[in-house]
């Protein structure tokens, strides 16, 4: 890439504002020791109007390269992240979801309890992380390397 990604980040928890949005703090800084920029960042309750709206904003006017969301990959009554994904995000892209549980399951085997997905909606890639600091940041950890070579072939390149 011959410019900063553009992150977005979505927290998806009922209980968290944003002063205790430690994932989402720390998903910030991550993205800025890459050198990206985070250009939309917001909180939703767990529920569906407004982690599409805000996924649908990032992506179409946002025009955000990469979106994050963090929480709601649960087994709980309202975890819907990754359903809500899907139906924003049409285009899947089942090998970043598989590769983050394939990783994190061997730190633990927790990890088979996110339902977290990946797809691609236009020129935007969303991915669901777990919600909790630490698996937010093991799961960056993850697929930060490829994100820069993913943006480059949503907008036409090659490899
Ligand atoms: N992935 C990593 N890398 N590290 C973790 O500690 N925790 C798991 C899992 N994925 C974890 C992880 C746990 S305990 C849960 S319940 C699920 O993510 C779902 O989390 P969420 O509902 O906050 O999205």
């Amino acid at each position: 890439m011959d410019r900063p990604l553009r992150m977005g980040i979505v927290t998806c928890s009922d209980t968290r504002s944003e002063a205790e949005d430690t994932a989402g703090a720390a998903l910030r800084a991550l993205a800025g020791e890459r050198g990206w920029e985070v250009v939309a960042y917001t909180i939703c309750p767990d529920e569906e109007s407004c982690i599409a709206e805000a996924l649908i904003e990032m992506a179409d006017t946002v025009n955000a390269d990469v979106v994050l969301t963090c929480g709601g990959t649960g087994f709980g009554p309202r975890d819907i992240t990754p359903e809500v994904t899907e139906r924003v995000a049409g285009r899947r892209a089942p090998g970043i979801a598989d590769y983050i549980r394939a990783q994190s399951l061997a730190i633990t085997p927790r990890a088979m309890l996110s339902r977290g997905t990946a797809g691609v909606r236009g020129a935007t890639l969303i991915i669901n992380l777990p919600g909790s600091e630490k698996a937010a940041r093991e799961s960056f950890g993850f697929v930060a390397s490829q994100l820069e070579h993913a943006v480059d072939m949503m907008a036409g390149g090659g490899h």
